[in-house]
């Protein structure tokens, strides 16, 4: 798929994913955003690649109000969201952009790097990981929430992935382990029934690029096959996210701030 066609696939899914996936990721996005809220920064601007609608930016702008924070997307779409949210600080800005490969005007300048469920979609995560790490200064801290390529033995990510597998050539799943120590981060979800979290998931979530790409019909037939396997009425689970938490070592004279 081309960076186009997934830029195309996040701006069809952008409100729904605000209005669906936002409020039920809040837990991972607080986990992640968190560590940097509660630590001692340097100077510096705070980049956050990938942020979608820019759900981290509330809690980042409540403890360092003063910062530069700049968020990146591929998608116009999630950016316009994005712009919306931001609009009350001039300090901060949403820009659409590659984060796989970050501007080289970053390289070594930031105070710190938060990142929520964007690394798993990048061609090579982890030479972005490398990229983002870079961006730091002395004392600088990277933050980065991230989906592993199994989240759950059971429930409807599970299930999803079981589902697309039958219709896809299989992926290779060896980019985790090249990531080095991470957390697991789990948190309960909960969803109407099957038939909802399929439509969130097909429309407004990762799977819409593939549903682009395949159409109406052929999404509806692999729906059927996703509700016939799926229990019926509410679904809850409780999918385990990736933390990777890096801090670049201070300067000897380096200056450190802590939230504002
Ligand atoms: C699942 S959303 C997460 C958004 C937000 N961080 C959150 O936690 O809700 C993933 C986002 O990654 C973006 N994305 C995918 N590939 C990208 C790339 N190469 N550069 C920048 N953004 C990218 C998508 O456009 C999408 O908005």
């Amino acid at each position: 798929m081309t960076g186009g066609e997934l830029a195309r696939a996040w701006d069809d899914a952008a409100d729904g994913y605000e209005r669906y996936f936002v409020p039920r990721f809040a837990p991972w996005v607080d986990a992640a955003v968190g560590v940097l809220t509660r630590a001692r920064l340097p100077e510096g601007p705070i980049l956050v690649p990938c942020c979608g609608t820019f759900p981290e930016l509330p809690a980042l702008v409540g403890a360092y109000p003063e910062r530069e924070i700049v968020g990146i997307d591929l998608s116009p779409g999630m950016i316009a969201l994005a712009r919306e949210r931001a609009a009350q600080w001039p300090n901060v800005r949403a820009v659409v952009g590659d984060a796989a490969t970050l501007d080289p005007r970053w390289h070594g300048a930031c105070a710190g790097v938060v990142s929520v469920f964007g690394l798993q979609q990048l061609p090579d995560p982890a030479a972005a990981l490398d990229n983002w790490v870079g961006a730091l200064r002395p004392g600088g801290l990277l933050s980065v929430m991230f989906w592993p390529p199994e989240v759950e033995q059971d429930g409807p990510f599970a299930l999803m992935r079981r589902v697309l597998n039958r219709h896809r050539p299989p992926g290779d799943d060896s980019w985790a382990d090249r990531l080095g120590d991470t957390e697991p981060v789990s948190f309960p979800m909960s969803h109407a029934d099957a038939a909802a979290v399929w439509r969130a998931m097909a429309e407004s979530g990762p799977a819409r690029a593939f549903a682009n790409a395949r159409g109406e019909e052929f999404m509806r037939a692999v729906e059927r096959e996703f509700l016939e396997l799926a229990p019926i009425g509410p679904w809850h689970h409780r999918p385990t996210a990736s933390l990777k938490v890096v801090r670049k070592p201070p300067a000897m004279n380096g200056v450190m701030n802590g939230p504002a």
